[in-house]
């Protein structure tokens, strides 16, 4: 398997990681849209294709990452760094890996909070990687914020839900970040559709469109459509994200599609002044042009 181009982010001189080519933040306004499923198997998708890939939970106060990837137990340190946990390939960090009760609630507040994430950019032993992904918590942004101040990311990988009423809360973390000059990566529309198992046809049971309609706000791509799938949520609980657990599935499909167009994304940023001719004579599904 020959391993994709990756390109590479600028670095200022202060970068918390500048051994790390790439940071890509996925998030959203809403809560509950499946930001923690995309992370983990977007890193896993990425992972499998030779890249060197890192995963950071952000959600402080709601860490999914342990249990996504079935992973707990105390990270090591020799006193100055932390050494990340790592399975399937991936180098992982997450403050449930550091709490002695995995079901006790953190109570720190924004600034420690804050301060505890860029300990986990800074202070962890990423070494060289491809790809770190951060996994943000739902709401307006205070991480992605605080992060905008302290790191040049890649950008964001935006996720939503097709409804309308998941779509208003997306909006605004979009504008939030064009606001502090996060680039746009991406829209990931997850629980797109549902295949049933009877007739095979496209079940859209929260509308179609919403993801579409995001990434044209965003004036970014629509990097894929997540089906709706219970075995997704059952190798999540399972700690064996679908696209390791089944990478055959159309579910591990439509994630190894996100992270094609991703790369393809971030290569077309790479050098904004060349445009590709398309000379498949029509076999590629879209058009040269990225936005
Ligand atoms: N495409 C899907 N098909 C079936 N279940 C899914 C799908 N995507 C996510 N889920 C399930 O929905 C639940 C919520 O997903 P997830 O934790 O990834 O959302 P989140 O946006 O990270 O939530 P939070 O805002 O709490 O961080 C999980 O149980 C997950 O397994
Ligand atoms: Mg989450
Ligand atoms: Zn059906």
């Amino acid at each position: 398997m020959s391993q994709p181009h990756v390109p590479e982010r600028s670095v200022a001189p202060d970068d918390l990681v500048p051994q790390v080519k790439n940071v890509v933040l996925v998030m959203s306004g809403k809560g509950g849209v499946g930001k923690s499923t995309v992370a983990t198997n977007l890193a896993l998708a990425l992972s499998r294709k030779g890249l060197r890939v890192g995963l950071l939970d952000a959600d402080i106060y709601g860490p999914s990452i342990p249990t996504m990837l079935g992973i707990a137990g105390q990270p090591l340190s020799d006193g100055k760094q932390i050494q990340p946990l790592e399975r399937f390939g991936v180098k992982l960090m997450s403050i449930g890996f550091l709490l002695e009760d995995p079901k006790a609630a953190v109570v720190w507040r924004g600034p420690m909070l804050h301060g505890a994430l860029l300990q986990f950019l800074k202070d962890v032993a990423w070494g060289e990687l491809d790809f770190l992904l951060l996994d943000l918590p739902p709401g307006t942004g205070d991480v992605a914020l605080t992060l905008s101040q302290k790191i040049r990311a890649s950008g964001a990988v935006v996720v939503t839900t097709p409804q309308e009423v998941a779509l208003q809360d997306v909006y605004k973390s979009v504008s939030m970040c064009q606001k502090v000059g996060i680039p746009m990566l991406g829209v990931v529309e997850n629980q797109s559709y549902y295949v049933c198992d009877g007739c095979s046809k496209r079940h859209e049971l929260y509308g179609a469109g919403g993801g579409q309609r995001i990434a044209d706000y965003a004036g970014a791509p629509l990097l894929g459509q997540i089906p709706l799938h219970p075995s997704v949520r059952e190798w999540g609980d399972a700690g064996t994200p679908v696209v390791q657990a089944a990478p055959g599935s159309e579910t591990a499909k439509a994630f190894v599609e996100v992270a094609d167009r991703l790369l393809e994304r971030l290569d077309a940023r790479e050098d904004p002044g060349v445009l590709t001719i398309d000379r498949s004579g029509g076999q590629n599904r879209r058009l040269p042009i990225t936005r």
